[in-house]
């Protein structure tokens, strides 16, 4: 059964068509992950869903009431982690946490136990009273994420919900969203991370450009490219040339070849017997291989296969950027 339906759904932002005529729902009690680049118009449909910024043509039924028609019903129902934290300094946790549920026009008594149920529930108990200024990144996320199930939403939307944290607070905060999804609420989560969207989600739609360019299960965007005769191929080369890429490139069966170290190549490729290939391409141009070996896809893989570029460059920029940011 879906509970949220979106239907031909763009925003045009100037000259820029941030999402282009997408359509797709997503599962009642799933995580569904949208995955994609910068600026591929991940937060600006979740913006469109949350009633935060208005559709240029199409629509989405979100929990039963229509984005456009019925904003508030649909605010009552969904919780929105966004890409910016707003939390206050110098307020405690708790007074954050009672401020939001006041905005949301919970009375003082439920509110309470609200939040301290929700403190609890993220092991933030022993920190209510202190000043969410003196907090860690992650810290102040896992009040960020209680934040928005003050209302008991049955919808909650993440956008990039991991940014810029280290290793040990990103599996926190991915276990916390597993939590929130076993209690029965959908999950509908925005990411750049391959393995983030990997791990977590039911199903995934790859979005590129506004538009999305596939939706399944992880699994299933795996098989895709099992299916379809390519081969993947991790090759260390101790004395690779500098025009290695582009000369392979240039055969029509080889699709992609990303530079892994300045010793190592993956190739996606089709040709008829790819080790006889590769190795005789090589061995013609005097290269040695140090190892060969063939690799199971990716969703890195996949999203070469379906766009034609690479995504990571871009994301691990970001992640920097970010983490950057949140340490001024
Ligand atoms: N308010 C705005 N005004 C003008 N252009 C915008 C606005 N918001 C987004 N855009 C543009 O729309 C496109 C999609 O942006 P969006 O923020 O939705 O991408 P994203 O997938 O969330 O990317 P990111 O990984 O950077 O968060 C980008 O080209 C962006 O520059
Ligand atoms: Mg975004």
């Amino acid at each position: 059964m879906s509970i949220i339906e979106v239907r031909e759904l763009s925003k045009q932002f100037k000259e820029v068509l941030a999402v282009d005529n997408v359509t797709f729902d997503v599962k009642k009690g799933e995580i569904f992950g949208l995955l994609g680049p910068n600026g591929a118009g991940k937060s600006t449909t979740i913006r469109m869903l949350t009633t935060l910024s208005r559709p240029t043509s199409g629509t989405a039924i979100v929990a039963d009431h229509d984005i456009l028609k019925e904003p508030s019903k649909v605010r009552e129902k969904i919780g929105l982690v966004s890409e910016k934290t707003i939390l206050y300094d110098r307020l405690t946790a708790f007074e954050n946490l009672m401020f939001f549920a006041k905005l949301n026009g919970m009375d003082k008594k439920n509110a309470k136990k609200r939040c301290m149920e929700l403190l609890e529930m993220v092991d933030m108990l022993k920190w209510k009273d202190t000043m969410v200024g003196k907090f860690s990144t992650g810290m102040r996320q896992r009040i960020n994420v209680i934040r928005a199930l003050l209302h008991d939403p049955k919808i909650i939307f993440l956008d990039e919900p991991t940014l810029g944290l280290d290793p040990q607070t990103t599996r926190t905060i991915r276990e916390l969203i597993k939590q929130i999804n076993e209690e029965g609420r959908t999950v509908i989560l925005t990411t750049h991370i391959m393995t983030e969207a990997d791990i977590l989600s039911d199903r995934i739609a790859i979005i590129d450009h506004g538009k999305i360019v596939a939706l399944d299960t992880p699994k299933g965007l795996k098989r895709m490219l099992k299916q379809s005769d390519d081969e993947i191929l991790d090759i260390e080369i101790p004395n690779m040339t500098s025009n290695l890429v582009t000369e392979l490139e240039a055969f029509d069966c080889v699709q992609k070849v990303l530079s892994r170290s300045s010793e190592e190549i993956r190739i996606i490729m089709n040709c008829d017997n790819p080790v006889a290939f590769i190795t005789d391409f090589l061995s013609k141009h005097s290269l040695n291989i140090r190892a060969i070996k063939t690799v199971e896809p990716t969703l890195e893989d996949v999203f070469i296969k379906l766009t034609g570029h690479e995504m990571r460059d871009q994301a691990v920029k970001k992640a920097r950027f970010a983490r950057r940011m949140m340490h001024q």
